[in-house]
């Protein structure tokens, strides 16, 4: 297996080592998303996201060439499987005042490509290394994942940092959140590309992505956007995506989930205040 799949599968997340597009094509898409914003501005819209799939004919081209990049391809197929659906993609930004997003983790089989628009010294999106490996889901429990304390304790993060044009490659299982942006705090963009393998037989994802195929007329994503075939196990192999739900034993010995276990061992202490101080808010005298 790749070196880059096999980081991917141990950290949760992994940089993607080469260009996907090149530096003509990563202008214009630049221009674009930057001219749908100004006039997303315009019209009031105050949402960070923006759907990017039918707004036109060139960004779709670009859209694309992004997902259809032999490079990409390959290495989504040693993820996902032979067959995949994409969830209709957005661009998201942060800007001074954007309030972060707390720790989460999405559906189950959901494996991300990101791509950095503009250059992120600092890093907006943050994610737990390793943290894909611990069992189900409880990231929305913890005493820390509030955004609020996300700068506070930035040293258990890593953040997705890079220039213009790099990529990612990422569980949507892996813990992760999104810092709040402070006044002296970098503007970025960043564009979420979500898959999911069509053995997670997500036909509710496909169907949502009917009013983004209705807009477009690029047929590649059309395709990538629908499932019709229901997932047959007979015939297709389970996908990594889907490998990583089940808890394996073999990352007790595996060093980045060793310290993932100690780190979040240690703020469950040193945060268990914040937890008492919720309880005591819920119980009404
Ligand atoms: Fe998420």
């Amino acid at each position: 297996m790749d070196k880059i799949i096999n980081k991917l599968i141990s950290n949760g997340f992994v940089k993607g080592e080469q260009k996907i597009i090149d530096i003509k094509d990563l202008e214009e898409l630049t221009k674009i998303i930057l001219l749908l914003r100004s006039q997303q501005i315009e019209k009031g819209e105050k949402s960070p996201f923006l759907k990017l799939v039918g707004s036109s004919d060139r960004l779709d081209i670009l859209l694309e060439k992004i997902i259809s990049n032999k490079y990409v391809k390959e290495n989504l197929k040693q993820i996902l499987g032979e067959r995949y659906l994409l969830m209709s993609p957005s661009a998201r930004f942060s800007d001074e005042g954007d309030s972060g997003l707390e720790i989460h983790q999405d559906a189950v089989g959901e494996t991300g490509l990101l791509f950095l628009l503009t250059d992120q010294k600092e890093g907006q999106t943050v994610m737990v290394k390793a943290s894909h490996r611990f069992p189900g889901r409880i990231s929305n429990i913890l005493s820390w994942g509030s955004k609020k304390l996300i700068n506070i304790i930035s040293s258990l993060y890593f953040s997705i940092t890079g220039n213009a044009g790099d990529h990612y490659y990422w569980f949507h299982k892996t813990w992760h959140g999104r810092k709040p942006n402070t006044i002296n705090g970098e503007s970025s963009i960043t564009l979420f590309f979500p898959f999911f393998p069509f053995a997670a037989n997500r036909f509710d994802i496909a169907e949502k992505n009917q009013s983004s195929i209705l807009k477009t007329r690029n047929q590649y994503l059309k395709n990538i956007m629908s499932q019709k075939i229901p997932y047959n196990d007979k015939v297709l192999e389970i996908p990594i995506c889907l490998k990583i739900e089940k808890f394996d034993i073999k990352a007790l010995l595996n060093i980045n989930f060793i310290i993932f276990l100690l780190k979040i061992s240690i703020l469950e202490v040193l945060f268990s205040p914040v937890r008492i101080l919720r309880l005591l808010r819920k119980i009404k005298f």
